[in-house]
Order: structure tokens, then C-alpha cells, then sequence
């Protein structure tokens, strides 16, 4: 076959595969037409999924009489006229592609009408081929009538899925850009049933309304700049977050985007406080000058490249891990309101008792400094007389329940705290902190002990023994098959050497000595903090008690355990009287 020039609308024909798969792709282009056109009030008609018909209508500018055709030609648009445009780019669209994509494989009624004119004018295009522009009725604004998709490519009409799936991608292709723009009126009806009606509102009412109350109460917000970089927006609290990834909408310069690299800052950002498991859900805002990022690598414009991919990165990171890891969040502040008691029954003085430092040894001395260090163990003292408003965060220990849990009195009432959960993740800060300051003190074992092992684990770590020991593990090995354990970390030293050193040659064997220490380090720490900390059933005393809680508000991410359930509950004398039905 000779090489030929292909005809424009099999050219259109052929771009469409890529800009529209599928119904919500040509929804997603429309609507986005709509928004760059200044619409304030927008309304989506579907029928069957989307492949029978998809209507916009719009409140925006319109388009003039003389543009109708050229709106629906290849390569022809409004928003730039020239690579520096392009490089500045802040509408959605610019290709000049998607109105032609669209016309060529369906039945297209545009109507239009311009601010100064004095009605509407509509065109006809089926498959491509034009008709004349004829006078039609309508208020300033603009309306995209779609019908049969892929008619004529039955070929692409195959894989679209049932009307259900379609229409689900089209409700969610509404929902993303309702979010983007709070500001804008949105309605949605399939099948002539209204399915979503969003008046114009704050972004946090957007929020709520689109992605509902669940997501909204579960997230804490967050507002970060810097340089020419900004995010706000919302992220779901570790304790609220579930294993779909369903929830993870970011926006970029009002662009809905799916970018790797923003998935993977906010994943990290969340390591230490999530099961693995798990992902987190959030709702991001970024802004950034658009000369900063590309938006013209991708079909469908979901994919960007940021300039300084690191950048952004290191800076999304770093807000959403500092918001995660406040000590202790919520508490704090409520405390400083030092509002007057609620209780007039409750005794200020009643738990706090100074700590005495030896009793308190067995089970805080573990985590407080090591003791080559020499500094003094600064244990807070309560003083008796000291006014329950003035108590820390998490007050003054009561008792201890079922060996499980501690309860605590503090100003807003009472405090339940998970004994276990909440002293892994203090071991597992100290052991982070410890390593990062290169002094992981080790406590070496009067006897050691012996362990019977693989002979491959044994070959792993014969060559590493150096490193184990730079993480306070001092192995030898005395056969091929044993190992003599001499030291244990000394933050673990009351924890099983035995379970602690084989949990260390588990991981070993599943990652391998170099990876376990540099990538999977946490993940390790995390272990053997699970290891470290204080069982059920172990009977505390109440200074040792105190010494937990002391601890959690001294510690980052306090909040959660290391696998990100909560260590620690609020239960406020409010709440408590409402359960009693105390009136007063
Ligand atoms: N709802 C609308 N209101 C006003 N003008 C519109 C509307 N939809 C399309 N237009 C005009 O038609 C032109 C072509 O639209 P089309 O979507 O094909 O291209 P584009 O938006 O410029 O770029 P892209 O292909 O990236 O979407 C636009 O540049 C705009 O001038
Ligand atoms: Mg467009």
C-alpha cells in the first residue's frame, strides 16, 4: 500500500481512542469546556450510562455564531495561541481536540449562545460531518448534546461496560470536578431521576456533601505553604483509614490529576502511623505557578510533570507528616482553655502522687535516656496540690483495667489509654530516635543465649555481624546452625532475647541484611518496639503509669500505635453526665 494523507475525521476518529475511552471521558472533557467557559451553573443529563446520551448545559460565556464550526474542528481553540501560552497554561482544556474527538464518533447538537447575541444558533454533527448552523433557543450559554456514542466505531462500542459501570465513572467524573469547584452549581440526573443537586458553597460544605459527614469528621485539615508551592485540603485520620484507595483526590491548579508521585509523598507521610494495609484518604488542593508544572503529557490530562518533582514531593511530605505527627493531637489545646471544672464533685488532687523514682525504674527507666549519658531522669513530679486544670494532657493515671488498659483523670474528664498500643509506639520513637543519633546502647546479657538456626540465616548475617551490632544486637555465630545472642538492644532489654533475636532473623531472611536496615528499618523497629513493650496482664504501678502517659505527650504520633490504632481515648465529663442523664 502506497503512504496516503488519512482524512480528518478518521483522524478524529483515531485521536478519540485516546481522549475518549469512554462515556465519562467525553462528560469529563465537556464539563471542563464549561468550567474554562466561566459557567457558574452546570447540569448533566445522561441516559443509559452515558452511552445513549450525554447533555451539558452551561451558564458560561457561549460561543459566537461564526465559531460554531471551529469549535468543532480539529486543532482548533481559544485558550492558547502559542507555546509560550502553553507553557502558562491555566485553563483545562488547550488542545483544541476533545469537541472534534467527540463529534467524530457521535451525534453532536451544539447550541450556543453568545453574551451579545440576540439568540442561540445550533449545529449538527453526526460522525463528522457538519450541517449548517440554524437559529435555536436558548439563554446565554452553552449546550452539548451527545448521542450514540461510538456509533459509528463499533469496535470501541465493545468494551464499554454495562450502563451501571458507565454511569458510575460519569457520576464520579461530576463528583471530581464539583470538588475542584466548590463555587460552581452542579446537577447530575441519569435515566431522568435527579441523582445529585450541589449549590454553589465553601469548600468544606463541597467536602461534605460529595465526599460525605464519614470522610469529612474523620479528617483533620490541612494548610501548608511554601515558596511558590500551597496545599490545603483534608486527610483522613490514621485511626479512620481503610484499605480502599478510593478516596485519594488531588487537584492541581483546580486539575483533577492522578500522579504517582503524589501518591507516593502521601503514602510516606502516613508509613509510620499505618498499617500497610491501609491507605489513606484525602482530599489536596495544590497550587503552584502554572509554569511549574506540565499539564500537556497525557490524553486524557490526568498526568502531570511537575517541574521539580522533588520539591513537591519533599514539601507534601513533609505537611502531612508533621500534621500526623503532633503529640498528643486535641489534647493540648482543649487544656488550655482552662475552662472552669464542670464537676463540682470532682476532687482536683485526688491520683497524682509524687513518683517514686525506683518504683517507677522497672518499667519507665527503659525508655528514658541512656544511662552513659548521665542525665538525670526528669521525671515530672506531680505536685499535690496542683489544680486538676493545670494537669497534663493526658492527666494523672486511676487505676489500671483488666491488664489492658489505664484510666486516667484529666481536666475534661476521663482518660482510657491502651496500655500496649501506646508504649510500642514510645519504644518505637526512642528506638527511631536512637538510630538516627547512631547510640543504640546495648545491654549485654550476663548469659547468652543460644539459638538454633538456619543454616542460611546463618550465612545471611555472618558477613553483617558489624551493622546488627551498630543496632544493639551482638551475635555470634558458633556453628553453622547456632547462634549465641551476647546483647539485645538496651531500650528491649526486658523484652524475650530469644523472640527478639528470631523476629530480627524472620526479617532478615525475608529482605535481606541491607534492605532490612536501610528501606525496611522502620518496619523493623516497629517489630521489635511490639517486642519492647509492656504485655497485657503486666500489673503497673501508678507511677509507672504516670510515666506512660508523661511519655505519650513527650512523643510524636502518640496517637496511634505503630500499626495506626488509636493508643488513647477522650471521655469528657459531658459526655459522661449526658450518659447519666445529669441535668445541669
Ligand atoms: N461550553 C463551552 N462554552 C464556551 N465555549 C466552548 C464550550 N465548549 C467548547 N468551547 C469552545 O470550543 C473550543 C474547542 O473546545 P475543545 O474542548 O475541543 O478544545 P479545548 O477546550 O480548547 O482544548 P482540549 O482539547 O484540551 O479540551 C474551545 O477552545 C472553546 O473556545
Ligand atoms: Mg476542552
Amino acid at each position: 500500500m502506497s503512504i496516503r494523507v488519512l482524512p480528518d475525521v478518521l483522524i478524529s476518529q483515531i485521536a478519540a481512542g485516546e481522549v475518549v475511552e469512554r462515556p465519562a471521558a467525553a462528560l469529563k472533557e465537556i464539563l471542563e469546556n464549561s468550567l474554562d467557559a466561566g459557567a457558574t451553573d452546570i447540569q448533566v443529563e445522561l441516559e443509559q450510562g452515558g452511552i445513549k446520551r450525554i447533555k451539558v448545559s452551561d451558564n458560561g460565556g457561549g460561543i459566537a455564531h461564526d465559531e460554531l464550526a471551529l469549535a468543532l474542528m480539529r486543532h482548533a481553540t481559544s485558550k492558547i495561541a502559542s507555546l509560550a501560552d502553553l507553557e502558562q497554561v491555566a485553563s483545562l482544556g488547550f488542545r483544541g481536540e476533545a469537541l472534534a474527538s467527540i463529534a467524530a464518533i457521535a451525534r453532536v447538537q451544539l447550541s450556543s449562545r453568545s453574551a451579545d447575541a440576540d439568540h442561540a444558533w445550533a449545529v449538527q454533527v453526526d460522525g463528522g460531518q457538519l450541517a449548517a448552523p440554524a437559529p435555536a433557543a436558548r439563554g446565554i450559554g452553552t449546550t452539548l448534546d451527545i448521542q450514540d456514542l461510538f456509533f459509528n466505531t463499533p469496535a470501541r462500542r465493545k468494551f464499554l461496560k454495562t450502563d451501571a459501570t458507565e454511569y458510575a465513572h460519569c457520576a464520579e467524573t461530576v463528583r471530581r470536578l464539583a470538588l475542584a469547584r466548590p463555587d460552581v452549581a452542579f446537577s447530575l440526573a441519569h435515566n431522568g431521576r435527579v441523582q445529585l443537586r450541589l449549590n454553589a458553597e465553601p469548600a468544606a460544605a463541597r467536602v461534605r456533601q460529595v465526599l460525605g459527614e464519614a470522610f469529612e469528621s474523620n479528617t483533620i485539615a490541612v494548610e501548608a505553604a511554601a515558596a511558590e508551592l500551597r496545599v490545603s485540603g483534608w486527610v483522613i485520620r490514621p485511626s479512620a483509614a481503610t484499605g480502599s484507595r478510593d478516596s485519594q483526590h488531588v487537584f492541581v491548579n483546580g486539575r483533577y490529576v492522578r500522579d504517582k508521585l503524589i501518591v507516593h509523598a502521601l503514602k510516606e507521610a502516613y508509613r509510620d502511623v499505618l498499617h500497610h494495609q491501609l491507605n489513606p484518604a484525602y482530599c489536596l488542593f495544590i497550587e503552584l505557578p502554572p509554569d511549574r508544572v506540565d499539564v500537556n503529557v497525557h490524553p486524557a490530562k490526568t498526568e502531570i510533570r511537575f517541574r521539580d518533582s522533588r520539591g513537591v514531593h519533599q514539601f507534601l511530605f513533609h505537611a502531612v507528616e508533621r500534621l500526623l505527627s503532633t503529640p498528643v493531637e486535641g489534647a493540648a489545646p482543649v487544656v488550655q482553655q482552662a475552662s472552669p471544672l464542670f464537676n463540682p464533685f470532682v476532687v482536683p488532687q485526688q491520683t497524682p502522687m509524687p513518683l517514686q523514682v525506683n518504683e517507677a525504674m522497672a518499667f519507665y527507666a527503659p525508655l528514658a535516656a541512656h544511662p552513659s549519658s548521665g542525665a538525670p531522669l526528669s521525671l515530672p513530679v506531680a505536685a499535690s496540690t496542683e489544680p486538676a486544670h493545670d494537669a497534663p494532657p493526658l492527666g494523672y493515671a486511676l487505676a489500671q483495667l483488666h491488664g489492658v488498659y489505664v484510666l486516667a483523670q484529666n481536666a475534661q474528664g476521663l482518660v482510657l489509654i491502651d496500655m500496649h498500643a501506646a508504649h510500642e509506639r514510645v519504644v518505637y520513637e526512642k528506638l527511631k530516635t536512637a538510630l538516627d543519633a547512631r547510640a543504640v546502647p546495648a545491654q549485654t546479657l550476663l548469659i547468652p543465649v543460644a539459638l538454633t538456626v538456619d543454616a542460611r540465616d546463618a550465612a545471611e548475617i555472618s558477613p553483617h555481624l558489624d551493622q546488627l551490632r551498630d543496632i544493639g544486637f551482638e551475635l555470634s555465630i558458633t556453628s553453622p546452625t547456632s547462634v549465641a545472642v551476647r546483647a539485645v538492644p538496651w531500650l528491649l532489654r526486658h523484652a524475650d532475647p530469644v523472640e527478639l533475636t528470631r523476629s530480627v532473623l524472620r526479617e532478615i531472611a525475608e529482605f535481606g541484611v541491607a534492605r532490612l536496615l536501610a528501606e525496611r528499618r522502620n518496619e523493623l523497629l516497629a517489630t521489635l518496639a511490639c517486642h519492647g513493650a509492656v504485655r497485657a496482664n503486666r500489673h503497673l504501678t501508678l507511677p509507672e503509669m504516670n510515666a506512660l502517659l508523661r511519655e505519650m505527650e513527650a512523643t510524636e504520633r502518640a496517637g496511634q500505635c505503630n500499626h495506626g490504632r488509636p493508643t488513647w481515648f477522650q471521655v469528657s465529663l459531658k459526655e459522661l453526665d449526658a450518659m447519666f442523664m445529669r441535668g445541669r
